[in-house]
């Protein structure tokens, strides 16, 4: 493992070229306690490897990987590299019609770590426009098909595909979809995996679950199979803080897919790139579904890129009739976008260089242990681990459902100087890949003496 040398850590810690904003007016934050983050700000200026520094200087240790996305830590100087290069070399180029070369190169890297025939790439620029894409290139290929009737699409409970009208609408998080009407039509839900009675405490994927799959059937018996088109799910639900799919709970959504003919999209926009100690958790499950998305770490969080890996005979369906006529029509300007395509191929040469897939499924044990020893601290209702994550169920105060979480960030970043991410008093803690293990050690020993001063 590459040192994180004190040179490092002192360049990291130079004053911030960005002036500290002495208005927070203007920027509303996305997914943000808007006032309560401006009566008390959290304001990050620069970043190295393990580490985020304020526009003081203090060093804040990372451990949410940015937002599950910086799996080969921050402002690696390879990646650095290449995506200055690119900006003095190609800025934008459209791939609409037109192409650039590290577009089809990324794309071929990207399909190589991919399980089964899952070849072709379609490339965009977010995890929610990958959600998305998913869902519509599984209602066009029937429609290609000839099965255009199918055009349902079944999400699960307390699933995350982001916030587009597709996205939210499979998505299950009731306080995503609560004020936005009725969405996509055509859609319903498996139920939710995850079950503390049965299930507290585990370590790695629960014992008890894999029969939830089955509830596919009832839909199925409820719209006909005819009439479905896809099933999306993480394999890893992890913006609703850390649920572990149930051991042969995916292979059992596979197995009554292919009955009937349903295609199985893995959202793997967090589990991609290493997470849970695969280059793809399908890998981890062996299970190969028919589309993956993907984002995040695909540029280790350095540019916005996203995308859908795509099964061979699902992309080849589209590629009939005269061959001067567009065959999906979809795309985003900024599809493949050079300084993204730059920083991807450099954060994979990284990946692969440092061998961090393996080396997070290595350390996994450690990991568990670090975050099982927080069991019995005042409030902890459950911890669940799996790859490099790991989730704390905090007890809510009866009159104030958040608040606690929300204490937890603060008191985490501004009395322990570690970033993590809450999900209402849930905590979630997912480091950057790189994490050694005495870091380990350490973001285990701050959320606990977090998690103590908390009333
Ligand atoms: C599984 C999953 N899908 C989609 C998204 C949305 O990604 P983005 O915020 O890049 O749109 C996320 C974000 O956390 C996610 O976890």
């Amino acid at each position: 493992m590459r040192q994180q040398t004190e040179a490092h850590m002192a360049q990291a810690q130079k004053t911030s070229t960005a002036a500290i904003p002495n208005d927070l007016a203007g920027f509303w934050m996305p997914f943000t306690a808007n006032r309560a983050f401006k009566a008390r700000p959290r304001l990050i200026a620069r970043a190295k490897d393990m580490h985020y520094y304020t526009p003081e200087g203090r060093a804040i240790l990372d451990g949410a990987a940015g937002l599950w996305c910086t799996n080969a830590g921050h402002n690696r100087d390879s990646i650095v590299a290449a995506i200055q290069a690119q900006a003095a070399e190609l800025d934008f180029a459209p791939t609409f019609q037109f192409g650039h070369p590290r577009a089809f190169e990324l794309a071929n890297r990207i399909a190589a770590l991919a399980p089964g025939d899952l070849d072709s790439v379609f490339f965009c620029n977010s995890g929610s426009e990958a959600a998305d894409t998913a869902l519509k290139i599984a209602l066009a290929y029937w429609n290609a098909r000839g099965q255009a009737q199918r055009v349902r699409c079944v999400g699960r409970e307390r699933g995350y595909h982001g916030v587009g009208f597709g996205g939210m609408a499979v998505g299950g998080l009731a306080n995503n979809r609560k004020a936005f009407g009725v969405m996509l039509p055509g859609v319903d839900h498996l139920a939710s995996t995850y079950n503390r009675e049965q299930q507290a405490f585990s370590r790695g994927e629960p014992d008890w679950g894999a029969h939830l799959a089955d509830e596919l059937e009832r839909i199925v018996a409820l719209h006909s199979d005819t009439t479905i088109a896809a099933v999306i799910v993480e394999p890893m639900a992890g913006s609703t803080a850390v649920l572990p799919a149930p051991k042969g709970y995916l292979q059992r959504l596979r197995a009554i897919c292919d009955k009937y003919g349903i295609l199985l999209i893995f959202d793997e926009v967090i589990t991609g790139f290493g997470r849970l100690g695969h280059a793809f958790a399908a890998e981890r499950y062996g299970v190969v579904p028919d589309m993956i998305t993907f984002a995040k770490g695909v540029t280790s969080g350095s540019v916005p890129m996203g995308g859908v890996i795509v099964r061979k005979e699902i992309h080849d369906a589209f590629m009939h009739g005269p061959e001067h006529v567009v065959e999906f029509f979809h795309g985003y300007t900024y599809s493949a976008h050079p300084l993204a395509c730059a920083a991807g191929l450099a954060a994979l040469d990284l990946y692969r260089d440092e061998d961090l897939f393996a080396r997070a499924k290595k350390i996994e044990p450690a990991w568990y242990d670090a975050a099982m020893s927080l069991k019995g601290l005042p409030n902890v209702l459950d911890i669940r681990c799996v790859g490099l994550t790991a989730g704390i169920d905090l007890a809510s105060k009866p009159d104030a459902v958040g608040k606690r979480g929300y204490e937890a960030m603060e008191r985490g970043f501004h009395d322990e100087s570690i970033m993590f991410r809450i999900v209402g008093d849930s905590i979630a803690v997912t480091p950057p890949l790189i994490v050694s293990e005495s870091q380990i050690g350490e973001i285990f020993d701050k959320v606990g003496r977090v998690i103590k001063a908390l009333a």
